[in-house]
């Protein structure tokens, strides 16, 4: 049978060039499964910005690492699935995988890491309210990483003031609206005046316009119109001048959330203040968000069920930007990155 495949031709650093980044490729592979493995169809890939160090960790060569959800078409009499059954797993940019499922250990990158093992979706947890792509954003894991860190560290009480950077994409979009329920005061930067209408539609008190480039001044004096009594809680997907704009005005007892820090990985901004001071007065938290800590089957019915539920009462609203067909999924990855004023909430692409 065919099976294509987006694979990595060159290491670029930087904003991802996908056309130079990435290279289709159609083999013929005579499929003989193992006793224990299945061949599986591709139903969606999910698109997401840390994959830029994916793929520079990613062997020349090799198929590009993704979420993605996927059928069983065939499987091996000891296989972990069905025929039939619906997986999330790290099947990649590929039309069709071959696996065991297992955990695979990722230790070509600066971190090691294990991809978990594919994970059967009930199909009992998927209707008109949270479609299966859910199970890539709100269920997947956008959904956990703003979960967790409001379940699992991050504490939120009325009247705080939280900042999110990067507040429009689906784990942004979360933490906010999570903690609004919760009674807190959210502050949101986006880089579009579209994307903040956007954000105050979904309960977001005040928006910041920035973009990487930015003056630390410039967002430094908007935050303090913002934020007149400081900032309790910070949830980071874009350190940089934001970041450093922000620490100054911890509150005593802030907790800060570093999940992704776009102005390094991206946009090789290596230097900036010294933050440390700006912890000890306010005597702050600070602390790393692996959202792949709490993939654990409690979590993810927890997750279906709290979640899950304010989705189904109207409470929270996840978005999906759906591109389709297998040769768009560069470019849908490539707009995580352009002109992204277009996207709302998660971009995935159907196959
Ligand atoms: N640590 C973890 O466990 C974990 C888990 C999941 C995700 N993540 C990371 O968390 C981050 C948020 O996830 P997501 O799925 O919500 O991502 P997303 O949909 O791509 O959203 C990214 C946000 O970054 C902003 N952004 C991108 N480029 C920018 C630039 N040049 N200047 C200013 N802002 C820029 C976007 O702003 P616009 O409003 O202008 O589009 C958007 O608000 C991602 O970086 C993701 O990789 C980490």
């Amino acid at each position: 049978m065919k099976i294509a495949k987006w694979v990595v031709r060159e290491h670029v650093e930087g904003v991802p060039d996908v056309d130079r980044v990435y290279e289709k490729i159609v083999e013929n592979v005579d499929v003989r499964l193992a006793p224990d493995e299945m061949l599986l169809r591709t139903l969606y890939v999910s698109v997401d910005p840390y994959l830029q160090g994916i793929a520079l960790d990613t062997p020349i060569g090799r198929h590009m690492g993704a979420d993605s959800i996927m059928e069983v078409v065939e499987a091996g009499p000891r296989a972990a699935h069905r025929v039939g059954d619906l997986v999330q797993g790290f099947g990649g940019w590929r039309t069709h995988v071959v696996s065991t499922g297992v955990p695979e250990l990722w230790q070509t990158g600066t971190f090691p890491m294990v991809f978990p093992a594919y994970r059967r979706l009930d199909p009992r947890w998927y209707d008109d309210a949270l479609p299966l792509p859910t199970a890539l954003s709100v269920m997947g894991g956008p959904g956990m990483t703003a979960w967790g860190t409001l379940t699992k560290y991050m504490t939120i009480s009325p009247g705080e003031t939280l900042v999110i950077s990067g507040a429009s994409g689906p784990v942004g979009a979360l933490v906010g609206q999570l903690a609004a329920l919760a009674g807190a005061r959210v502050i949101g930067t986006t880089s579009s005046p579209e994307k903040a209408d956007y954000l105050t539609g979904l309960g977001f008190d005040a928006v910041i316009v920035y973009r990487h480039g930015d003056g630390a001044d410039t967002v430094g004096d908007a935050l303090v119109r913002a934020a007149p009594d400081g900032v309790d809680r910070y949830f980071d997907n874009l350190g940089g001048a934001v970041t450093d704009a922000v620490f100054p005005l911890l509150n005593i007892g802030s907790q800060v959330a570093v999940c992704w820090q776009w102005a390094t990985q991206v946009g090789n901004e290596a230097t900036g203040p010294r933050l440390l001071p700006y912890l000890m007065f306010p005597r702050a938290t600070v602390r790393g968000i692996f959202s792949l800590e709490w993939f654990t089957e409690q979590n993810w019915q927890d997750l279906h069920t709290e979640l899950g539920g304010r989705v189904r009462r109207g409470e929270v609203v996840c978005d999906h930007t759906l591109h389709h067909g297998f040769d768009a999924i560069p470019a849908a990855y490539g707009s995580l990155y352009g002109d992204r004023a277009a996207n709302r909430g998660k971009v995935l692409v159907e196959l």
